[in-house]
């Protein structure tokens, strides 16, 4: 099992640390763990945010875990050096293109989350993203118009056969739960958006047994935090799905709670929190493994097919938030380290 570790700035090392803990607890065999620079870290080391020596590595390994990019010292750089390009180069260069963002409400967690806790308790969801097209990988540009103004320009596009491979992905999934798909989209103003939503359309075909709807982005927006029992798999593209995640987890609780893998096909894939690289707490164990933790348990499900062992690092995780263990995030006390002890004691 050859997993590479990529940790990357801020927080990164430290939650990433608590997640290699847990994974090493299971007594697995034949683990092999590499490592690797990403982000503003391989940026001061190598001069670049996802050196060759990286990119070879993680064409080594069969699964990624992968802590936070970005720095702020960093902003300034030109945009292909910024720490965040490692993290689109790997999704890019792997072919990554599946991005599963679960949020499901912890049993007893329902006060943390900033909906009432009759409205948050029933949140149950996947969030399958599309994550190698859209305006991230279209062309883009900073011009200067004929009377001086400036103008920056994005191009959001999705070709059917993108839209087709997403949509497969989302389907199946939904198979696999309650068999309902939303399908979000902005067809009522986006060219991009009518294409998706007749490609999504001709792909229900092969799934009967699956009840699809359509939603406008702003309406899902709303209704995510007005009724979000009512979604089970949402599959949206790389834009919308970046926002409706992180609107998904302040839902449940806390970002420091969520984790996603960004899949290939087959069975490669990069795990990693939702959270960012937080620099205001790096270094001072105050970080919540939680989402790391889960996200080691998606890449033992996803990549190696160990379903047993996701399911008990999950049921450690839900036991600690349980017994009342809560990061800084959570209004607890809990530091990063302890809140590791705290899982692995459960395993
Ligand atoms: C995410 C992040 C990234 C994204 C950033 C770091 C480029 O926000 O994974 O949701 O926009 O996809
Ligand atoms: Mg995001």
């Amino acid at each position: 099992m050859k997993i590479a570790v990529f940790a990357g700035d801020g927080i990164g090392p430290e939650v990433t640390r608590e997640a290699v803990r847990v994974i090493e607890a299971l007594g697995l065999d034949d683990l092999e763990l590499l490592h690797g620079d990403v982000g503003g870290a391989a940026w001061r080391k190598h001069g670049h945010p996802l050196p060759p020596e990286t990119l070879e590595t993680a064409r080594r390994a069969e699964a990624i875990l992968f802590g936070a990019v970005g720095d702020f010292e960093c902003d300034k750089l030109e945009r292909h050096l910024r720490p965040e390009q490692a993290i689109l180069g790997l999704r890019k260069e792997l072919g990554l293109f599946a991005n599963l963002r679960p949020a499901r409400m912890f049993p007893g967690m329902e006060d943390a989350s900033a909906l009432r806790p009759e409205v948050a308790g029933a949140i149950d969801l996947l969030i399958v993203r599309e994550l190698n097209g859209d305006v991230y990988f279209g062309e883009k540009g900073i011009r200067t118009l004929d009377d001086g103004r400036r103008q920056g320009w994005d191009m959001m596009s999705y070709a059917e056969d993108e839209v087709r491979r997403i949509a497969h992905v989302a389907f199946k999934a939904a198979q696999g739960r309650r068999k309902k798909l939303c399908s979000v989209d902005k067809a009522n103003v986006l060219e991009t958006s009518q294409v998706w939503r007749d490609t999504v359309i001709e792909v229900a075909k092969d799934y009967p047994d699956v009840e699809l709807s359509h939603m406008y982005v702003d309406n899902a927006a709303m209704q995510l935090v007005r009724n979000p029992g009512q979604f089970d798999v949402i599959v949206t593209g790389n834009l919308f799905g970046d926002i409706l995640s992180d609107q998904a987890s302040m839902c449940v609780g806390s970002i420091g709670l969520l984790a996603s893998a960004a899949l290939a096909e087959g069975t490669m894939g990069l795990y990693e929190p939702i959270h960012g690289s937080a620099p205001d707490i790096a270094g001072q164990d105050k970080a919540n493994p939680m989402a790391t933790i889960l996200s080691a348990a998606m890449l033992l499900r996803h990549s190696f097919g160990r379903e047993t062992e996701a399911q008990r690092i999950e049921a450690a995780v839900a036991r600690a938030l349980a017994d009342g263990i809560r990061g800084a995030d959570l209004g607890g006390s809990h530091g990063t380290v302890a809140i590791g002890d705290a899982v692995l004691e459960r395993l």
